[in-house]
């Protein structure tokens, strides 16, 4: 029998998570001025998250690029000076043991990827290593790469987009680099995750993608959605069981996690205890993230708490 439940902690190297809640990367616009520095109302909002008790935060995109941001007020880290507010960040997570990652990204250029030229590419390849080193000095305890939603990786890794026939053609060359380039500054307490399109266009895309990354070395998988198929037209992207209960993209992680070995997040619509139990107690994936829910509610972790010891105490149904 499994009895590992909501709040069984989680170690993933040296970092050790209170429970298997994870707040996603989720860009607070209205939070954020236009420059990219963080703001005190920033600092603010994670450490509420923290105090919240979530297991692990992985912070907002920041941009390696001023040219590769996907709004006006989106924060950066192109450079040094974005340092200092960062690192307040880590600092006000770390106070509440919460282990923090910073996502790092670049917006990239749509399906006009396969046009961009070489050397445009390896000059953000070394801006994203330079933005990894920048991360490490703000104090966080990891990394996660945004491979996913369309944007440069995700357009790299999709075989609907990335029809190149130079090296980056090689659709995970980009990512690949990254890692091993980059591989020096990871440790047992500076861990690297990546969100990837779980269908990126198919699910056996997205599985392969998996297997590539944790080949690569990283340590954490966080699954959400990639370029679709535009043959789908309704909001969900692949054929899925009629009886699967939760998103589709929840499915697309419960499908990877049977691949992998290395832990694996579930993200999207979860807002319920019951839902992220589900998940968890079934072992269907190891964390699972939950973000527009933690907005509204950004003590959900003592709310979901409750909500479990009611259901132990009723014998209630998980879903
Ligand atoms: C306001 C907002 C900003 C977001 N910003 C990011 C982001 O910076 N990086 C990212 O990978 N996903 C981003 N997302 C997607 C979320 O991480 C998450 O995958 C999505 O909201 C689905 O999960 P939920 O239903 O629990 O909110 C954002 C979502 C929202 C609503």
């Amino acid at each position: 029998m499994n009895d590992i439940n909501l709040f069984t902690p989680l170690k993933i190297k040296g970092l050790t998570l209170k429970n298997r809640i994870v707040l996603p990367p989720m860009v607070r616009f209205s939070l954020i001025g236009k420059d990219g520095h963080v703001t005190d109302e920033l600092v603010d909002w994670y450490e509420e998250i923290a105090v919240g008790g979530v297991g692990m935060i992985i912070l907002e995109a920041a941009c390696v690029a001023e040219d590769g941001k996907l709004r006006e007020n989106q924060i950066g880290i192109w450079d040094d000076t974005f340092i200092p507010g960062l690192t307040k960040i880590a600092d006000a997570c770390r106070k509440h043991k919460t282990p923090t990652l910073i996502q790092l990204h670049h917006a990239g250029f749509k399906e006009k990827i396969s046009t961009i030229s070489e050397e445009k590419l390896d000059g953000i390849l070394e801006e994203f290593i330079a933005a990894f080193h920048r991360a490490k000095k703000c104090g966080f305890d990891g990394i996660e790469i945004h491979g996913a939603h369309t944007y440069l990786i995700s357009q790299l890794h999709s075989k609907l987009w990335n029809k190149r026939t130079d090296k980056y053609g090689d659709r995970l060359y980009f990512t690949r680099q990254l890692i091993k380039k980059t591989k020096d500054i990871f440790d047992d307490n500076f861990i690297l995750g990546i969100r990837i399109g779980g269908n990126e266009p198919t699910l056996k895309d997205g599985i392969q993608i998996a297997k590539e990354v944790e080949k690569a070395g990283v340590d954490l998988i966080h699954v959400s959605s990639g370029v679709p198929d535009p043959s789908f037209k309704q909001d969900r992207k692949i054929e899925m069981p009629v009886d699967f209960p939760l998103d589709w993209v929840v499915y697309l992680g419960v499908e990877i996690k049977k691949h992998i070995k290395i832990p694996v997040i579930a993200v999207r619509a979860i807002k319920k205890e019951g839902e992220a139990s589900y998940l968890v107690e079934n072992n269907l994936v190891d964390l699972v993230a939950v973000g527009r829910a933690m907005i509204s509610r950004p003590h959900w972790i003592s709310w979901a708490k409750k909500k479990y010891r009611f259901r132990k105490n009723t014998n209630g149904r998980l879903l």
